[in-house]
């Protein structure tokens, strides 16, 4: 098991990796990222299992007969800019080697177990988080997908239909009765509580906005300091507020992303485009920060005299995971059941009805999206054999 697990993350490490930083850019439909794919689908074809794709990159691997009741296991190959190596592909190796373990154990699952691979689950090139799993469950319509853009202006249509994909959802999801995503840790809670392994009791509500400051280009010598409508400034202001927003009302809030335009050294600029990742322990306290944020922006916008428009790109509502099923497979070994900070495609599944639990495998320094991002060999493993446990719990067979 250890060689097959540590096969698998050597071979898949190189995939997508910065020689400059050693942090990840696996966007999806790229080049890395559908190199990543390939290695799954190559990988699952070894071990026999039946590979299905649809339309829009998503994967699934299928071991046992039938497709009906089924244990869905799985992650995400998609990484954030300059992120980490364990962010998704940590889920998909395991769950894999999850199935070697079980195998060398002699388990025959009752109910088929499917392992799969969702595809644009960080949102990192269409802004939308969870794009495959949003699409698979209809969450999102294709209608409101398809014209998403990337950085470059590209249709998400477009760049699908450049990889040879049409866009179609799989139907898959309709014959699984649980999910199970392992998960790295992007947190501490782990570490503190000396454990590898916890399980996760909900997501808290999240959310993406993007704020347009307009104001006016003009000379950087030449245009007194009281005659512009810089809204860089806006902008700084805005950034400042959240974060103080965020502290005295213990949330998060990140400006990580900031498009200016012209975007040049000596003129002030003419529009800034700055992004919200705003996280909160309820949906009316996400609410509420997003209002004090734009209250704010909007009052400084006006002194300044630029203008303020917010649009919500991405929003996730709080998922609080089935709280039995997390019992069931946490009691047994008196694993930790702790609460992420963190979105994930369980929590697009878990709101579309389907009963999903998740896995957290302790990372020693806590930190993600982040080529810093790390978890120790034994606690990988460790995850491997709780994900074999609990899948040979759910799926009912025999050894
Ligand atoms: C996904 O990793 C997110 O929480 O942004
Ligand atoms: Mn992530
Ligand atoms: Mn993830």
């Amino acid at each position: 098991m250890t060689d097959d697990f540590e096969q698998m993350w050597r071979d898949l490490l190189p995939l997508g990796r910065s020689a400059s930083s050693g942090g990840y850019f696996r966007q999806p439909w790229t080049a890395p990222e559908r190199e990543a794919r390939a290695w799954f689908v190559e990988q699952a074809e070894a071990r026999g299992l039946a590979v299905e794709r649809d339309g829009l990159g998503n994967l699934v691997a299928w071991w046992g007969t039938g497709r009906t009741d089924a244990v869905l296991t799985g992650s995400h190959l998609d990484s954030v800019l300059d992120g980490g190596a364990y962010d998704g592909p940590l889920g998909v190796v395991s769950a894999l080697a999850a199935v070697d373990v079980l195998r060398g154990r002699g388990f025959e699952p009752r109910r088929p177990v499917a392992v799969g691979a969702f595809v644009e689950e960080e949102g990192s090139r269409f802004g939308l988080a969870c794009l495959g799993s949003r699409l698979l469950t209809g969450a999102t319509s294709w209608e409101t997908a398809r014209v998403l853009r990337d950085r470059e202006g590209l249709a998400l249509e477009d760049a699908l239909a450049d990889e040879g994909l049409d866009g179609s959802r799989g139907t898959w999801l309709d014959g699984v009765a649980t999910f199970v995503e392992l998960h790295v840790e992007q947190g501490r809670d782990l570490v503190d509580r000396d454990e590898a392994v916890g399980v996760a009791s909900a997501i808290w509500p999240h959310g993406r906005y993007r704020f347009d400051f307009a104001g006016e280009a003009n000379h950087a010598g030449t245009t007194r300091m009281e005659d512009r409508r810089d809204p860089m400034l806006s902008y700084a202001m805005t950034a400042l507020a959240a974060n103080k927003q965020a502290r005295v009302s213990g949330q998060r809030a990140t400006f990580g992303r900031v498009d200016v335009r012209p975007n040049g050294t000596n003129a002030v600029p003419s529009h800034v485009t700055a992004w919200l990742d705003a996280r909160a322990e309820s949906s009316t306290a996400l609410e509420q920060l997003l209002a004090d944020v734009e209250r704010q922006a909007q009052e400084r916008a006006g002194r300044d005299g630029t203008s303020l428009t917010v649009t919500a790109e991405s929003v996730s509502p709080e998922v609080a995971f089935d709280p039995a099923l997390a019992a069931r497979i946490a009691e047994p070994h008196r694993w930790p059941v702790i609460p992420t900070m963190a979105g994930h495609d369980a929590g697009v599944l878990s709101a579309a009805g389907v009963p999903t639990a998740m896995l957290f495998v302790r990372n020693p320094t806590g930190v993600s999206h982040s080529p810093d991002e790390h978890a120790e060999t034994a606690d990988c493993l460790a995850g491997v054999t709780a994900l074999a446990d609990t899948l040979a719990l759910l799926s009912g067979g025999e050894q």
